[in-house]
Protein backbone atom coordinates (compact mmCIF):
# COMPACT_ATOMS: atom_id res chain seq x y z
CA UNK A 1 0.00 0.00 0.00
CA UNK A 2 1.16 3.44 -0.59
CA UNK A 3 -0.30 7.06 0.59
CA UNK A 4 0.20 10.30 0.03
CA UNK A 5 0.31 13.25 2.21
CA UNK A 6 -0.29 17.31 1.51
CA UNK A 7 2.87 18.50 0.16
CA UNK A 8 5.00 21.74 -0.34
CA UNK A 9 6.00 22.86 -3.75
CA UNK A 10 7.57 20.27 -6.08
CA UNK A 11 10.19 21.62 -8.16
CA UNK A 12 12.61 20.37 -10.42
CA UNK A 13 13.89 19.07 -14.11
CA UNK A 14 12.43 15.45 -14.26
CA UNK A 15 12.42 12.59 -16.78
CA UNK A 16 9.85 10.59 -17.55
CA UNK A 17 9.89 7.02 -18.74
CA UNK A 18 9.64 5.98 -22.50
CA UNK A 19 6.38 6.48 -24.27
CA UNK A 20 4.15 3.15 -23.93
CA UNK A 21 2.58 2.41 -27.22
CA UNK A 22 5.65 3.50 -29.34
CA UNK A 23 7.33 1.02 -27.35
CA UNK A 24 5.21 -1.77 -27.75
CA UNK A 25 5.16 -0.53 -31.68
CA UNK A 26 8.75 0.06 -31.53
CA UNK A 27 9.30 -3.79 -30.47
CA UNK A 28 6.74 -5.17 -32.73
CA UNK A 29 8.37 -3.60 -36.07
CA UNK A 30 11.80 -4.69 -35.24
CA UNK A 31 10.79 -8.12 -34.63
CA UNK A 32 8.85 -7.80 -38.16
CA UNK A 33 11.61 -6.43 -40.08
CA UNK A 34 14.74 -7.83 -41.41
CA UNK A 35 17.90 -6.79 -39.91
CA UNK A 36 18.92 -5.01 -36.62
CA UNK A 37 16.74 -2.51 -34.94
CA UNK A 38 18.38 -0.51 -31.64
CA UNK A 39 15.43 1.39 -29.17
CA UNK A 40 16.71 3.73 -26.68
CA UNK A 41 14.70 5.12 -24.30
CA UNK A 42 12.30 1.85 -24.28
CA UNK A 43 9.79 2.00 -21.42
CA UNK A 44 10.77 -0.93 -19.19
CA UNK A 45 7.31 -1.09 -17.46
CA UNK A 46 5.46 -4.42 -17.36
CA UNK A 47 3.38 -4.50 -20.21
CA UNK A 48 6.07 -3.61 -22.75
CA UNK A 49 8.40 -6.00 -21.39
CA UNK A 50 5.42 -8.85 -21.74
CA UNK A 51 5.90 -7.83 -25.84
CA UNK A 52 9.14 -8.14 -25.77
CA UNK A 53 8.92 -11.64 -24.32
CA UNK A 54 5.89 -12.93 -26.44
CA UNK A 55 7.90 -12.11 -29.89
CA UNK A 56 10.70 -13.52 -28.45
CA UNK A 57 8.82 -16.62 -28.25
CA UNK A 58 7.92 -16.35 -31.77
CA UNK A 59 11.15 -16.59 -32.73
CA UNK A 60 12.29 -12.75 -32.57
CA UNK A 61 16.15 -11.76 -30.81
CA UNK A 62 14.89 -9.58 -28.29
CA UNK A 63 18.12 -8.39 -25.86
CA UNK A 64 19.48 -5.34 -23.90
CA UNK A 65 22.67 -4.39 -23.92
CA UNK A 66 23.08 -1.38 -21.66
CA UNK A 67 20.42 0.95 -22.05
CA UNK A 68 19.93 0.24 -25.57
CA UNK A 69 17.52 -2.83 -26.31
CA UNK A 70 18.29 -4.37 -29.88
CA UNK A 71 16.08 -6.55 -31.57
CA UNK A 72 16.85 -8.96 -34.17
CA UNK A 73 14.10 -9.20 -37.22
CA UNK A 74 12.73 -11.88 -38.92
CA UNK A 75 10.54 -10.43 -41.16
CA UNK A 76 7.07 -9.77 -41.77
CA UNK A 77 6.29 -13.23 -41.88
CA UNK A 78 9.33 -14.89 -40.15
CA UNK A 79 8.01 -15.68 -36.71
CA UNK A 80 8.29 -19.17 -36.69
CA UNK A 81 8.32 -20.22 -33.74
CA UNK A 82 5.29 -21.80 -31.82
CA UNK A 83 5.24 -21.11 -28.14
CA UNK A 84 1.65 -22.64 -26.49
CA UNK A 85 0.77 -19.38 -24.77
CA UNK A 86 1.57 -15.91 -24.99
CA UNK A 87 1.02 -14.18 -21.98
CA UNK A 88 0.07 -10.57 -21.77
CA UNK A 89 -0.31 -9.64 -18.63
CA UNK A 90 -2.08 -6.22 -17.85
CA UNK A 91 -1.37 -5.29 -21.65
CA UNK A 92 -4.60 -4.49 -23.95
CA UNK A 93 -2.32 -2.49 -26.04
CA UNK A 94 0.03 -5.76 -26.28
CA UNK A 95 -2.56 -8.08 -26.88
CA UNK A 96 -4.59 -6.43 -29.05
CA UNK A 97 -1.21 -5.46 -31.73
CA UNK A 98 0.17 -8.90 -31.00
CA UNK A 99 -3.31 -10.08 -32.64
CA UNK A 100 -2.47 -8.81 -35.84
CA UNK A 101 1.04 -9.85 -35.60
CA UNK A 102 0.00 -13.36 -35.19
CA UNK A 103 -2.94 -13.26 -38.00
CA UNK A 104 -0.69 -13.45 -41.00
CA UNK A 105 1.81 -15.84 -39.39
CA UNK A 106 1.64 -19.81 -39.17
CA UNK A 107 0.99 -20.11 -35.51
CA UNK A 108 -1.49 -21.25 -33.29
CA UNK A 109 -1.12 -20.18 -29.97
CA UNK A 110 -3.15 -19.41 -26.52
CA UNK A 111 -3.43 -15.79 -25.61
CA UNK A 112 -3.70 -15.21 -21.78
CA UNK A 113 -3.69 -11.97 -19.67
CA UNK A 114 -3.99 -11.32 -16.07
CA UNK A 115 -7.69 -10.88 -14.36
CA UNK A 116 -7.93 -7.34 -15.42
CA UNK A 117 -7.03 -8.19 -19.06
CA UNK A 118 -9.03 -11.07 -19.35
CA UNK A 119 -12.69 -9.00 -18.64
CA UNK A 120 -11.09 -6.48 -21.83
CA UNK A 121 -13.08 -7.05 -24.93
CA UNK A 122 -11.19 -8.48 -27.34
CA UNK A 123 -14.15 -8.62 -30.06
CA UNK A 124 -13.35 -5.34 -31.78
CA UNK A 125 -10.00 -6.51 -32.74
CA UNK A 126 -10.92 -9.98 -33.77
CA UNK A 127 -13.53 -9.04 -36.10
CA UNK A 128 -11.82 -7.50 -38.94
CA UNK A 129 -8.68 -9.85 -38.61
CA UNK A 130 -11.27 -12.95 -38.78
CA UNK A 131 -12.21 -11.19 -42.22
CA UNK A 132 -8.97 -11.12 -42.91
CA UNK A 133 -8.42 -14.70 -42.16
CA UNK A 134 -7.63 -15.33 -38.31
CA UNK A 135 -8.46 -18.45 -36.53
CA UNK A 136 -10.29 -18.05 -33.16
CA UNK A 137 -11.68 -20.82 -31.56
CA UNK A 138 -14.42 -20.46 -29.95
CA UNK A 139 -16.71 -17.44 -30.38
CA UNK A 140 -15.50 -15.54 -26.85
CA UNK A 141 -14.15 -12.18 -26.75
CA UNK A 142 -12.03 -12.18 -23.81
CA UNK A 143 -8.79 -13.96 -22.83
CA UNK A 144 -8.12 -16.65 -23.02
CA UNK A 145 -8.28 -17.00 -26.63
CA UNK A 146 -6.82 -19.49 -29.20
CA UNK A 147 -5.70 -17.99 -32.32
CA UNK A 148 -4.14 -19.26 -35.39
CA UNK A 149 -3.08 -17.15 -37.94
CA UNK A 150 -2.77 -18.01 -41.30
CA UNK A 151 -0.43 -17.71 -44.84
CA UNK A 152 -3.23 -16.81 -46.83
CA UNK A 153 -4.70 -13.13 -45.27
CA UNK A 154 -6.99 -11.00 -47.49
CA UNK A 155 -6.68 -7.35 -47.34
CA UNK A 156 -9.83 -5.95 -46.52
CA UNK A 157 -11.16 -2.02 -46.39
CA UNK A 158 -12.67 -1.43 -42.38
CA UNK A 159 -14.86 1.13 -41.04
CA UNK A 160 -13.44 1.62 -37.41
CA UNK A 161 -16.78 0.97 -35.19
CA UNK A 162 -14.86 3.09 -32.01
CA UNK A 163 -12.39 5.23 -32.20
CA UNK A 164 -9.69 2.79 -31.58
CA UNK A 165 -5.57 2.67 -32.22
CA UNK A 166 -5.30 -0.79 -30.94
CA UNK A 167 -7.75 -1.72 -33.51
CA UNK A 168 -6.30 0.10 -36.48
CA UNK A 169 -2.84 -0.84 -35.63
CA UNK A 170 -3.85 -4.76 -35.17
CA UNK A 171 -5.59 -4.19 -39.06
CA UNK A 172 -2.36 -2.54 -40.43
CA UNK A 173 -0.14 -4.87 -39.29
CA UNK A 174 -2.38 -7.45 -40.31
CA UNK A 175 -2.17 -5.65 -43.79
CA UNK A 176 1.26 -6.02 -44.47
CA UNK A 177 0.71 -9.93 -45.05
CA UNK A 178 -2.09 -9.90 -47.32
CA UNK A 179 -1.87 -9.16 -50.82
CA UNK A 180 -2.95 -5.74 -51.87
CA UNK A 181 -4.15 -2.65 -49.96
CA UNK A 182 -5.43 -3.15 -46.71
CA UNK A 183 -7.64 0.07 -45.41
CA UNK A 184 -8.29 1.48 -41.83
CA UNK A 185 -10.82 4.08 -42.17
CA UNK A 186 -11.41 6.11 -39.03
CA UNK A 187 -14.27 9.40 -38.61
CA UNK A 188 -11.78 10.47 -35.61
CA UNK A 189 -8.13 10.95 -35.31
CA UNK A 190 -6.52 8.03 -33.42
CA UNK A 191 -3.23 7.76 -32.29
CA UNK A 192 -0.76 7.63 -34.98
CA UNK A 193 2.27 6.19 -33.91
CA UNK A 194 2.02 2.67 -35.81
CA UNK A 195 1.29 4.65 -39.26
CA UNK A 196 5.33 6.87 -38.51
CA UNK A 197 6.68 3.84 -37.23
CA UNK A 198 5.64 1.77 -40.59
CA UNK A 199 6.87 4.62 -42.59
CA UNK A 200 10.06 4.47 -40.44
CA UNK A 201 10.40 1.24 -41.19
CA UNK A 202 9.83 1.59 -45.25
CA UNK A 203 6.40 0.12 -45.16
CA UNK A 204 4.24 2.05 -48.10
CA UNK A 205 1.13 3.55 -46.27
CA UNK A 206 -1.01 6.05 -47.47
CA UNK A 207 -3.76 8.84 -45.58
CA UNK A 208 -6.61 9.92 -47.39
CA UNK A 209 -9.45 12.34 -47.03
CA UNK A 210 -12.68 9.67 -48.08
CA UNK A 211 -16.29 10.87 -47.75
CA UNK A 212 -16.73 9.09 -44.80
CA UNK A 213 -13.54 9.63 -42.63
CA UNK A 214 -9.52 9.25 -43.07
CA UNK A 215 -8.54 6.59 -44.90
CA UNK A 216 -5.02 4.93 -43.83
CA UNK A 217 -3.77 2.52 -46.18
CA UNK A 218 -1.16 -0.21 -46.15
CA UNK A 219 0.47 -2.25 -48.85
CA UNK A 220 1.29 -5.76 -48.29
CA UNK A 221 3.57 -8.32 -48.74
CA UNK A 222 5.30 -5.73 -47.60
CA UNK A 223 8.74 -5.81 -46.42
CA UNK A 224 10.40 -3.39 -43.28
CA UNK A 225 13.90 -2.79 -42.85
CA UNK A 226 15.51 -2.69 -39.24
CA UNK A 227 16.34 0.86 -38.05
CA UNK A 228 16.73 2.89 -35.00
CA UNK A 229 14.26 4.42 -32.92
CA UNK A 230 14.49 6.68 -29.86
CA UNK A 231 11.30 6.86 -27.65
CA UNK A 232 10.44 9.86 -26.46
CA UNK A 233 9.12 10.63 -22.84
CA UNK A 234 5.54 9.50 -22.92
CA UNK A 235 2.70 12.30 -22.47
CA UNK A 236 0.57 9.98 -19.90
CA UNK A 237 2.89 9.83 -17.66
CA UNK A 238 4.28 12.76 -17.52
CA UNK A 239 0.61 13.69 -17.20
CA UNK A 240 0.68 13.14 -13.53
CA UNK A 241 4.01 15.40 -12.95
CA UNK A 242 1.78 18.39 -14.59
CA UNK A 243 -1.14 17.64 -12.61
CA UNK A 244 0.32 17.60 -9.42
CA UNK A 245 2.25 20.54 -10.18
CA UNK A 246 -0.64 22.36 -10.56
CA UNK A 247 -2.28 21.63 -7.65
CA UNK A 248 0.43 22.19 -5.23
CA UNK A 249 1.12 26.02 -4.38
CA UNK A 250 4.66 26.89 -5.79
CA UNK A 251 5.37 24.40 -7.73
CA UNK A 252 7.53 24.39 -10.78
CA UNK A 253 8.54 21.37 -13.03
CA UNK A 254 10.42 21.22 -16.17
CA UNK A 255 9.69 17.52 -17.84
CA UNK A 256 11.97 17.22 -20.84
CA UNK A 257 11.63 15.55 -23.48
CA UNK A 258 8.08 14.74 -23.92
CA UNK A 259 5.97 13.39 -26.66
CA UNK A 260 3.49 16.31 -27.87
CA UNK A 261 2.39 14.90 -31.03
CA UNK A 262 -1.14 15.68 -31.45
CA UNK A 263 -2.74 13.40 -31.13
CA UNK A 264 -1.83 12.46 -27.43
CA UNK A 265 -2.25 16.45 -26.84
CA UNK A 266 -5.90 16.21 -25.47
CA UNK A 267 -5.15 16.57 -21.86
CA UNK A 268 -2.65 19.45 -22.42
CA UNK A 269 -5.12 21.72 -24.59
CA UNK A 270 -7.78 20.77 -21.67
CA UNK A 271 -5.22 22.25 -18.94
CA UNK A 272 -4.52 25.37 -20.92
CA UNK A 273 -8.32 25.66 -21.56
CA UNK A 274 -8.89 25.94 -17.07
CA UNK A 275 -6.17 28.28 -16.58
CA UNK A 276 -3.10 26.09 -16.31
CA UNK A 277 0.24 27.63 -17.02
CA UNK A 278 1.94 25.16 -19.40
CA UNK A 279 4.55 25.94 -21.91
CA UNK A 280 6.52 23.60 -24.48
CA UNK A 281 10.12 24.72 -24.71
CA UNK A 282 12.76 23.45 -26.82
CA UNK A 283 10.28 21.77 -29.38
CA UNK A 284 11.79 19.35 -31.83
CA UNK A 285 11.08 16.51 -34.09
CA UNK A 286 12.69 12.93 -32.60
CA UNK A 287 12.60 10.15 -34.81
CA UNK A 288 9.47 11.37 -36.49
CA UNK A 289 7.79 12.48 -33.85
CA UNK A 290 7.35 15.61 -31.93
CA UNK A 291 8.99 15.99 -28.68
CA UNK A 292 9.42 19.31 -26.15
CA UNK A 293 10.02 19.48 -23.40
CA UNK A 294 7.08 21.09 -20.71
CA UNK A 295 7.09 23.81 -18.20
CA UNK A 296 4.87 23.78 -16.12
CA UNK A 297 3.36 26.38 -12.69
CA UNK A 298 1.40 25.58 -10.36
CA UNK A 299 -1.92 27.55 -11.55
CA UNK A 300 -5.41 28.70 -10.07
CA UNK A 301 -8.05 26.79 -12.34
CA UNK A 302 -11.15 26.88 -13.43
CA UNK A 303 -13.73 23.92 -14.51
CA UNK A 304 -14.56 23.57 -18.31
CA UNK A 305 -16.39 21.49 -20.75
CA UNK A 306 -13.78 18.94 -22.52
CA UNK A 307 -15.94 17.65 -26.03
CA UNK A 308 -16.12 14.59 -26.68
CA UNK A 309 -14.17 14.69 -30.12
CA UNK A 310 -10.94 15.49 -28.18
CA UNK A 311 -11.63 12.18 -26.27
CA UNK A 312 -9.39 10.21 -28.35
CA UNK A 313 -6.38 12.59 -27.83
CA UNK A 314 -6.47 12.52 -23.81
CA UNK A 315 -7.93 8.90 -23.40
CA UNK A 316 -5.72 7.81 -21.06
CA UNK A 317 -6.02 11.01 -19.06
CA UNK A 318 -9.08 10.97 -18.08
CA UNK A 319 -8.77 10.36 -13.93
CA UNK A 320 -5.81 12.65 -13.73
CA UNK A 321 -7.96 15.22 -15.43
CA UNK A 322 -10.83 14.22 -12.95
CA UNK A 323 -8.25 14.94 -9.98
CA UNK A 324 -7.05 18.07 -11.67
CA UNK A 325 -11.00 19.12 -11.54
CA UNK A 326 -11.42 18.64 -8.49
CA UNK A 327 -9.64 21.68 -7.25
CA UNK A 328 -10.35 23.77 -10.17
CA UNK A 329 -13.53 26.06 -8.92
CA UNK A 330 -16.52 25.47 -11.04
CA UNK A 331 -17.66 22.63 -13.00
CA UNK A 332 -15.56 20.09 -15.55
CA UNK A 333 -17.83 18.26 -17.53
CA UNK A 334 -16.35 15.40 -19.67
CA UNK A 335 -18.47 14.55 -22.64
CA UNK A 336 -17.66 11.45 -24.23
CA UNK A 337 -15.65 9.21 -21.96
CA UNK A 338 -17.55 5.64 -22.92
CA UNK A 339 -14.57 4.31 -23.93
CA UNK A 340 -13.46 4.60 -20.10
CA UNK A 341 -15.56 1.33 -19.36
CA UNK A 342 -13.47 -1.23 -21.05
CA UNK A 343 -10.02 -0.14 -19.85
CA UNK A 344 -8.27 -1.69 -17.53
CA UNK A 345 -10.94 -0.89 -14.83
CA UNK A 346 -14.09 0.14 -16.02
CA UNK A 347 -12.61 3.56 -15.38
CA UNK A 348 -15.51 5.54 -15.33
CA UNK A 349 -16.74 3.52 -12.23
CA UNK A 350 -12.92 3.96 -10.61
CA UNK A 351 -12.75 7.42 -10.97
CA UNK A 352 -16.04 8.62 -9.29
CA UNK A 353 -16.10 6.04 -6.71
CA UNK A 354 -12.10 7.42 -5.97
CA UNK A 355 -13.68 11.33 -6.03
CA UNK A 356 -16.20 10.26 -3.91
CA UNK A 357 -13.93 8.45 -1.38
CA UNK A 358 -11.74 11.40 -1.68
CA UNK A 359 -15.21 13.86 -0.48
CA UNK A 360 -15.26 15.64 -3.79
CA UNK A 361 -18.90 16.15 -5.56
CA UNK A 362 -19.05 14.52 -8.76
CA UNK A 363 -21.37 12.08 -11.25
CA UNK A 364 -21.21 10.14 -14.10
CA UNK A 365 -23.61 9.48 -16.83
CA UNK A 366 -23.53 6.60 -19.60
CA UNK A 367 -20.92 8.58 -21.15
CA UNK A 368 -20.16 11.41 -19.05
CA UNK A 369 -18.18 12.54 -16.28
CA UNK A 370 -18.82 15.70 -14.16
CA UNK A 371 -16.51 16.60 -11.18
CA UNK A 372 -17.90 19.62 -9.37
CA UNK A 373 -14.58 21.20 -8.26
CA UNK A 374 -13.26 23.98 -5.79
CA UNK A 375 -10.48 24.85 -2.78
CA UNK A 376 -10.38 22.31 0.55
CA UNK A 377 -10.92 18.72 -1.07
CA UNK A 378 -11.06 16.33 2.09
CA UNK A 379 -8.86 13.61 0.38
CA UNK A 380 -8.75 10.37 3.44
CA UNK A 381 -9.77 7.90 0.71
CA UNK A 382 -8.55 4.38 0.33
CA UNK A 383 -8.72 3.92 -3.16
CA UNK A 384 -9.64 0.27 -4.71
CA UNK A 385 -7.09 0.54 -8.11
CA UNK A 386 -8.98 -2.58 -9.62
CA UNK A 387 -5.33 -3.43 -11.02
CA UNK A 388 -5.32 0.18 -12.71
CA UNK A 389 -2.05 1.38 -13.01
CA UNK A 390 -4.18 4.83 -13.73
CA UNK A 391 -6.27 4.71 -11.16
CA UNK A 392 -3.38 3.94 -8.89
CA UNK A 393 -1.32 7.48 -9.70
CA UNK A 394 -4.14 9.74 -10.24
CA UNK A 395 -5.49 9.44 -6.81
CA UNK A 396 -1.60 9.56 -4.95
CA UNK A 397 -1.39 12.86 -7.11
CA UNK A 398 -4.83 13.86 -5.49
CA UNK A 399 -3.44 13.01 -2.15
CA UNK A 400 -0.41 15.61 -2.45
CA UNK A 401 -2.26 18.63 -2.40
CA UNK A 402 -5.94 17.73 -0.37
CA UNK A 403 -6.65 18.19 3.44
CA UNK A 404 -5.53 14.19 4.16
CA UNK A 405 -3.26 11.71 3.38
CA UNK A 406 -4.69 8.95 0.56
CA UNK A 407 -3.94 6.05 0.35
CA UNK A 408 -4.04 3.15 -2.80
CA UNK A 409 -4.82 -0.14 -2.41
CA UNK A 410 -2.01 -1.45 -4.75
CA UNK A 411 0.94 -0.38 -5.43
CA UNK A 412 2.98 -2.91 -7.32
CA UNK A 413 0.15 -2.38 -10.44
CA UNK A 414 2.18 1.44 -11.25
CA UNK A 415 5.10 -0.77 -12.65
CA UNK A 416 2.72 -1.22 -15.76
CA UNK A 417 3.65 2.12 -17.10
CA UNK A 418 6.01 3.71 -14.55
CA UNK A 419 8.10 1.71 -12.69
CA UNK A 420 9.85 4.51 -10.66
CA UNK A 421 6.77 6.95 -10.57
CA UNK A 422 7.07 7.07 -6.29
CA UNK A 423 11.09 7.94 -6.79
CA UNK A 424 10.18 10.31 -9.40
CA UNK A 425 7.61 12.08 -7.57
CA UNK A 426 9.80 11.81 -4.32
CA UNK A 427 13.15 13.90 -5.96
CA UNK A 428 10.50 16.72 -7.31
CA UNK A 429 9.32 16.92 -3.52
CA UNK A 430 5.82 14.62 -3.27
CA UNK A 431 5.41 12.89 0.09
CA UNK A 432 4.73 9.56 -1.28
CA UNK A 433 5.00 6.61 1.71
CA UNK A 434 5.11 3.12 1.86
CA UNK A 435 2.52 1.46 4.79
CA UNK A 436 2.47 -2.08 5.91
CA UNK A 437 -0.62 -3.54 4.45
C1 LIG B 1 -3.22 2.65 -27.12
C2 LIG B 1 -4.47 3.05 -27.49
C3 LIG B 1 -5.53 3.40 -26.53
C4 LIG B 1 -4.98 3.67 -25.15
C5 LIG B 1 -3.96 2.65 -24.73
C6 LIG B 1 -2.80 2.61 -25.71
C7 LIG B 1 -2.24 2.27 -28.17
O1 LIG B 1 -6.47 2.35 -26.47
O2 LIG B 1 -6.02 3.72 -24.20
O3 LIG B 1 -3.45 2.93 -23.44
O4 LIG B 1 -1.03 2.18 -27.87
O5 LIG B 1 -2.67 2.07 -29.31
P1 LIG B 1 -7.65 2.21 -27.58
O6 LIG B 1 -7.02 2.08 -28.89
O7 LIG B 1 -8.40 0.96 -27.21
O8 LIG B 1 -8.48 3.44 -27.41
Amino acid sequence: MLTSTRSGSLQGHVLVPGDKSISHRALILGALATGTTTITGLLEGEDVLATGTALAALGAGVEKKGPTWVVHGRGVSGLAAKPDTLDFGNSGTGARLMMGVIAGQDVCTVFTGDESLSRRPMGRVLAPLKLMGLGVEGDGDTLPLTLRGSTDLVPIVYELPVPSAQVKSAVLLAGLHAPGKTSVIESAPTRDHTERMLRHFGAELTVSRERNGTAITVSGDAELVGNNVAVPGDPSSAAFLVAAALITEGSQLTIKGVLVNPTRTGFYVTLKEMGADIRYENEREEGGEPVADIVVTSSPLKGVSVPSERAPSMIDEYPVLAVVAAFANGVTRMEGVGELRVKESDRLASTLAGLKACGVDAAAGEDTLKVHGGKGVPGGGHIETHMDHRIAMAFLVLGLASENPVTIDNAAIIATSFPDFVEVMRAAGAQIQQLES
